[in-house]
């Protein structure tokens, strides 16, 4: 048995979770910083970095009561070193390494798309590479095949906004708040996508584009000047309805085209309800369709102790851009 401490602080969740064998989840703490940011509308790259710093040591000391475990039953930690934001990623990726040689145990870097992928691996239990992804979250809209553990070939990606991006820029038009993609995905359930339709985006190959319908929307909801709370369903469920098309459209033609006997839905916006419900749909017989629950498809440690003890080896340096 090999227990395996996850740290992740890429943007404005602290997460910590201890993993058994890279399965099984014995504690998954996620602290979420949107009290902090609200006001704002959007995260604030500081205050994320400096919540991160005064909470993870406490967050540290809960995961370890909560899976029972002490330092010395450790066997490795696993730290978020990119993408995200370089302040928040160098606070997770600081204390995971000065915990490490506190009590002399290895330490790997993770790349947070690739947790994205394994959180998939948390929830079915044989899931095993060859693989097709469709990572989708605030900052990615990503076709990936995972031929082996540790390795990723992107198939297409966003050429400007990520459908996570899209539906928070859609949902403050639409007067929601942040975050906007929960709360879109609740008021598109009351209307009706047929009644405002939207463009459905579609680019040749597997690309993705999202700005067009973002400003489809924009010029919509300027003509019609005053909306109603049901237009404003209707609107937010022609927008969902056209991003979760688009982005299952290209799925489909990889699927297609190259076939694979596991597809893998992930990432933040892998929660939402249409989504989930039109990839089961769309891929049918075709693959087994695996989409982690909600908690493990928006940013959590338990999908960084995964993919670290997996890919045990890779370099902690911190990288905000950092891809496939
Ligand atoms: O993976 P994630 O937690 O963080 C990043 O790595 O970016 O994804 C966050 C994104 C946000 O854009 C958020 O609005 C979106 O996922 N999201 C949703 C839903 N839940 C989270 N989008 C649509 N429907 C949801 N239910
Ligand atoms: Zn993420």
């Amino acid at each position: 048995m090999s227990l395996t401490l996850g740290i992740e602080t890429s943007c404005d969740e602290t997460s910590v979770a201890v993993v058994e064998d890279g399965r099984k989840v014995l504690a998954n703490i996620i602290h979420s910083q949107l009290d902090l940011h609200r006001d704002f509308g959007g995260v604030v790259p500081e205050l994320a970095a400096r919540d991160h710093l005064e909470r993870l040591p406490h967050i540290v000391e809960g995961a370890m009561e909560e899976a029972g475990v002490r330092p010395a039953d450790l066997d490795l930690l696993a730290v978020t070193r990119g993408p995200g934001l370089v302040g928040c990623l160098l606070v997770g990726v600081g204390v995971g390494e000065g915990l490490a040689a506190a009590w002399s145990k290895p330490v790997t870097g993770v790349n947070h798309l690739w947790g994205h992928i394994y959180a998939a691996m948390l929830s079915q239990p044989d899931l095993e590479p060859p693989l097709l992804g469709l990572v989708v979250s605030g900052a990615h809209s990503d076709l990936v095949r995972m031929p082996e553990h540790g390795r990723f070939e992107v198939i297409g990606r966003t050429r400007d906004d990520a459908a996570g991006e899209a539906f928070d820029k859609a949902a403050r038009m639409l007067g929601l708040g942040y975050p906007g993609g929960p709360a879109l995905d609740r008021l598109a359930r009351t209307g009706d996508p047929r009644t405002q339709s939207l463009p459905r985006p579609s680019l040749p190959g597997f690309e993705y584009s999202f700005s067009g319908l973002k400003t489809a929307l924009l010029y919509r909801l300027r003509g019609l000047g005053e909306v109603d709370d049901q237009t404003r369903a209707d609107l937010a469920a022609a927008f969902e309805e056209s991003v979760v098309e688009s982005l299952l459209e290209k799925l489909a033609a990889v699927l297609d085209h190259e076939g694979s006997r596991e597809v893998v839905v992930c990432g933040g916006v892998a929660a939402n309800a249409l989504l989930r419900k039109r990839a089961a749909e769309v891929v049918g017989n075709r693959a087994r369709l695996t989409i982690p629950p909600h908690e493990l498809c928006t940013d959590n440690a338990a999908m960084i102790a995964a993919a670290g003890f997996k890919t045990i080896g890779q370099p902690t340096k911190v990288d905000p851009s950092l891809s496939w």
